[in-house]
């Protein structure tokens, strides 16, 4: 079996009397890029807070590159790079400054700093600004130094809290061909979205989490096909009556279609396929749950 980065079990957070995270288990293999689907307040930035050292949990447990983020916070922070959600302010200090002070901060030797740095605002794209103060960096630039900061100190896990929010399109494929290349260099990326398409492309598996609950994880093609929503044959009859039939292979697909094209008593007029995307799994599954 292979060896899992990250690893949590019925892991659970209370705000009080709010059940912010219930029960999640998780299982992510080195190498892998792991998505967090779910809506505003479903719990994400809590369960990456846990697993970044940053809260401690309310029961359950996780380990991160084989320690417990609660008890051995300094081992996983030595191995993990975590990208908040929101960036803090930081007064009168340069791009390239703000680098140097995160390299100071894991005791990084002076003498490495400036090819570090070069080579980290090479990546995220930001070389001309390293002159610029951070508080003046557009948002999407403060985004992109904020990834550069949790690459500071070349961890092997990858945390990374929306990190394509505030972006544009082009800076949103840079950033999904970035994470696949710290993919390809052997790093486990943790990350979470509400641009499910996005993660669908890049994800090894997904987990769908909402009201503190994750609801289904897994490889992104077979949770859309165990949900029995990957595919379905949409056809129209002579009369305008419109139907929907699920399909989970080719197979099947091709003998629906013979059945419905024989039968005499309905004809046929059009039929398409229809692929269905995480945004309608997620809306399925979460239909109801929704207070
Ligand atoms: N410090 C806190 N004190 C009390 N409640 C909190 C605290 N932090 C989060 N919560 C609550 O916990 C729940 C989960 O919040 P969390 O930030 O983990 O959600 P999220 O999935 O990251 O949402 P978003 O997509 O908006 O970032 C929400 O109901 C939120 O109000
Ligand atoms: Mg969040």
């Amino acid at each position: 079996m292979s060896e899992l980065v990250v690893e949590a079990k019925g892991l659970s957070k209370n705000y009080g009397q709010l059940r912010a995270l219930a029960d999640v288990d998780l299982a992510v293999p080195k190498g892998s890029i792991f998505g967090f689907i779910g809506p505003n307040g479903a719990g994400k930035s809590t369960a990456f807070l846990i697993l970044a050292t940053l809260l401690t949990p309310s029961s359950g447990w996780a380990r991160v590159c084989g320690y417990s983020p609660s008890e051995q916070p300094k081992e996983v922070r030595r191995r993990m790079g975590y990208m908040p959600d929101v960036m803090g302010v930081y007064e009168n200090i340069t791009v390239a400054e703000y680098l140097e002070f995160h390299a100071a901060t894991y005791k990084i030797p002076r003498e490495e700093w400036p090819a570090l740095v070069d080579g980290l605002l090479e990546l995220v794209d930001l070389d001309v600004k390293r002159a610029t103060i951070v508080d003046d960096l557009s948002r999407g630039m403060k985004q992109r130094l904020s990834l550069a900061r949790a690459l500071v100190h070349d961890p092997e896990l990858l945390i990374l809290d929306e990190p394509a929010s505030g972006l544009d399109p082009r800076a949103r494929i840079e950033l999904r061909s970035l994470l696949t290349q710290l993919q390809q260099m052997g790093k486990t990326i943790l990350i979470s979205s509400h641009i499910l398409a996005e993660l669908q492309q890049m994800c090894d598996s997904i987990g769908v989490i909402e009201a503190g609950r994750l609801l289904a994880a897994g490889p992104p093609n077979e949770i859309l096909a165990g949900m029995g929503v990957g595919r379905s044959v949409q056809v129209r009859f002579a009369g305008g009556q419109q139907e929907e039939f699920p399909v989970s292979s080719d197979a099947e697909q091709q003998a629906l279609l013979r059945k419905l094209v024989m039968d005499e008593t309905r004809p046929v007029m059009e039929f398409t396929t229809v692929h269905r995307d995480l945004e309608d799994l997620f809306l399925q599954i979460t239909e109801g749950i929704v207070q």
